[in-house]
């Protein structure tokens, strides 16, 4: 049997961007980093994200059927920190944000933001799948992306 730590080390050399997924709780903002994230589908526009039953974005997400994908750039890790380990309530305290109307909260500082629709959501162990379907893009600037691997944000050097 797997421990949860060999798995966690498995994983963790695959290395993936940081996201910050957001949507709305009694018309406040939440957003949570998650880099368990993909592309699903070409046609229809489709995407992934992997959340813990634990994460308190959860409920929110299901609830109102809107979320938002805010893909981070490499100057971004602080918000990667600030949006996976600061306390929930404070999170956008310090955060610039804005939103189209019925879409989720886009970050200012998010290089590429995806307003999605939940299509479908699955059980995945301790984690849930939320499938969305992308209804608008922003591509606020370019900027080379942030990267996160064995726990860490490695520099990103092009060739
Ligand atoms: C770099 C990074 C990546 C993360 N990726 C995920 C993820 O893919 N899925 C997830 O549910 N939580 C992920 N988290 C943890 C959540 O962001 C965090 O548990 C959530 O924001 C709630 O914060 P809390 O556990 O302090 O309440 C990640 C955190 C960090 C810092």
């Amino acid at each position: 049997m797997l421990t949860p730590k060999q798995w966690r080390a498995a994983m963790g050399a695959f290395p993936s961007g940081v996201t910050i997924v957001t949507s709305w709780q009694n018309g406040k903002p939440i957003g949570t980093t998650i880099s368990a994230f993909s592309s699903l589908s070409l046609v229809p526009p489709l995407l992934l994200v992997c959340m813990d039953y634990k994460n308190p974005a959860l409920t929110p997400i299901e609830e109102t059927k809107v979320f938002g994908v805010n893909i981070l750039g490499c100057d971004s890790t602080h918000l990667a920190l600030h949006f996976g380990k600061d306390p929930d309530a404070d999170r956008f305290a310090s955060v610039n944000y804005r939103a189209r109307a019925g879409g989720a909260p886009q970050l200012s500082d998010a290089p590429v933001f995806i307003d999605c629709t939940l299509e479908h959501s699955y059980e995945g162990g301790d984690h849930k799948i939320f499938v969305g379907r992308g209804i608008h893009i922003e591509h606020a600037h370019v900027t080379a992306p942030l990267l996160y691997h064995k726990g860490t944000f490695p520099t990103f050097e092009p060739r």
